[in-house]
């Protein structure tokens, strides 16, 4: 099994399949969830092989496509993984990353068991706030038909995913790396969500 070879196969194809996606899961998204899980994990004593793996492939067959069939992902990587020549322990690992990887809001306890896998989920987490977050949400949001914002909070707008999920995310981060990047991320989401609400009433200003 040549690790390396089977990394840089497993980044062409999902950089691939991924370009020009438009919801907030494209290549790019991968990329970043990808290094930072490699920089959380240079902090931790895990198998890095696993980590990028994990990262790369943890949304190849995302839910929400698939009718919320969780078994897709696993399938999908696992028929990846064994067409570049991983070995089965190599897979078992990697699927269990895939199948729990999903971003699921607060409410669902993660089941996510090995260290890999919680690398993973909070590299994947930290690309859902701070800026990047923002133009993910608004992207996602937009893809779904979704005002920016309504001032009730009734119908289902983008700053109130900000209070569902976003604000959320940093009590959910499993490492001590993930929490202090989220901590700053998050600080970000406030001062923007401050900032928006007094701009949307058109006139407002922060300082006057
Ligand atoms: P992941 O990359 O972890 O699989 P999701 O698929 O849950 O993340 O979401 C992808 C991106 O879309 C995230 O940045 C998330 O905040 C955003 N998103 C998910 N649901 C909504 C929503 N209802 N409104 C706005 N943004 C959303
Ligand atoms: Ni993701």
């Amino acid at each position: 099994m040549d690790k390396e070879k089977i990394i840089q196969q497993t980044q062409e194809y999902i950089e691939g399949k991924f370009s020009g996606e438009g919801t907030g899961h494209d290549w790019w998204h991968i990329y970043r969830v990808w290094t930072m899980a490699i920089h959380i994990a240079n902090k931790e004593k895990v198998d890095l092989f696993i980590v990028e793996l994990g990262a790369l492939l943890h949304d190849i067959a995302d839910h929400k496509f698939h009718g919320g069939d969780h078994s897709v992902g696993p399938e999908e990587a696992r028929k990846w993984l064994s067409s570049v020549g991983a070995d089965e322990d190599t897979i078992q690992k990697v699927c269990h990353i895939v199948e729990h990887a999903s971003f699921k809001g607060s409410g669902s306890k993660s089941k996510m068991e090995s260290l890999e896998g919680k690398i993973v989920q909070d590299a994947d987490r930290l690309d859902a706030i701070g800026a990047i977050g923002i133009a993910r949400a608004f992207a996602y949001g937009g893809s779904l038909g979704r005002p920016l914002h309504d001032n009730d909070n009734k119908k289902d707008s983008t700053v109130n995913h900000f209070y569902e999920k976003l604000l959320k995310v940093k009590d959910l981060m499993n490492t001590k790396t993930g929490k202090e990047i989220a901590e700053e991320r998050h600080q970000y989401l406030e001062e923007y969500l401050k900032r928006f609400l007094v701009e949307w009433e058109g006139v407002g200003k922060i300082k006057d």
